[in-house]
């Protein structure tokens, strides 16, 4: 993951991995939740993301299970590895519905912290500038605030795409998409630190 520069780098992987931790011990009070399987899904997440991993699905699917037997994890962790790395993505709202285990409600919040806050306006400017896109285009109009995806989708006829409208679009919703107690707790500190810079920027364009 060296050489990534929209912020999937390693260090977005230590990251990740650091929030769970947190969670993890806040969360685990009743001893049900499987580190191993945590920690495995957190360092594992993002590198057969259909983002950076070329192959088909089913090929970055065994590159994960190749790195594991490697390391010879045992084959029920695998599973429950594998289900959580698959379904724990955004993916516009796609993957919202599918039940994941404590464990990847944990991993998949960890990793959403990190697209809030200080960090997640990094990393947004980052990635729109991958993506080619402005970081404000004063033409296109600040989306109202949505309840839901589908709205979004509704307010918008053509428009070209701005990391401003990101927020928008999808990290201010991210605080009520969160699965753990502690997630939601940290996330809302995030979600308030963004609304602050958003505030601002605006102020700055006017
Ligand atoms: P997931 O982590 O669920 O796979 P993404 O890969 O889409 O979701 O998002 C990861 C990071 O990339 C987040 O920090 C997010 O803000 C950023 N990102 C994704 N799409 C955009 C975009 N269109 N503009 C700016 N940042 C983006
Ligand atoms: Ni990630």
């Amino acid at each position: 993951m060296y050489g990534e520069y929209t912020g999937h780098d390693y260090f977005h992987v230590i990251r990740v991995l650091e929030n769970a931790r947190k969670i993890y011990i806040s969360e685990n009070t009743k001893k049900d939740l499987n580190w191993e399987v945590i920690e495995l899904s957190c360092l594992l997440h993002d590198i057969a993301d259909h983002k950076f991993f070329k192959g088909t699905e089913e090929e970055s699917k065994q590159v994960l299970i190749k790195i594991m037997n490697k390391i010879k994890v045992q084959s029920d962790t695998v599973e429950k590895v594998m289900h959580i790395v698959n379904n724990m993505s955004f993916k516009g709202g796609k993957n919202e519905k599918i039940e994941l285990s404590h464990e990847g409600k944990v991993v998949r919040d960890a990793d959403r912290l990190d697209a809030l806050g200080a960090v997640g306006i990094a990393r947004a400017f980052a990635t729109g500038s991958y993506l080619k896109r402005p970081i404000y285009n004063p033409e296109n109009k600040i989306p109202k605030k949505f309840k839901n995806l589908e709205e979004v989708k509704k307010a918008y006829g053509i428009y070209e795409a701005n990391t401003i409208n990101h927020f928008y679009e999808k990290l201010l919703l991210l605080k009520d998409l969160m699965l753990t107690k502690t997630g939601k707790k940290l996330a809302l500190k995030r979600h308030k630190y963004m609304e602050g810079f958003l505030k601002e920027f605006l102020q700055e364009v006017k």
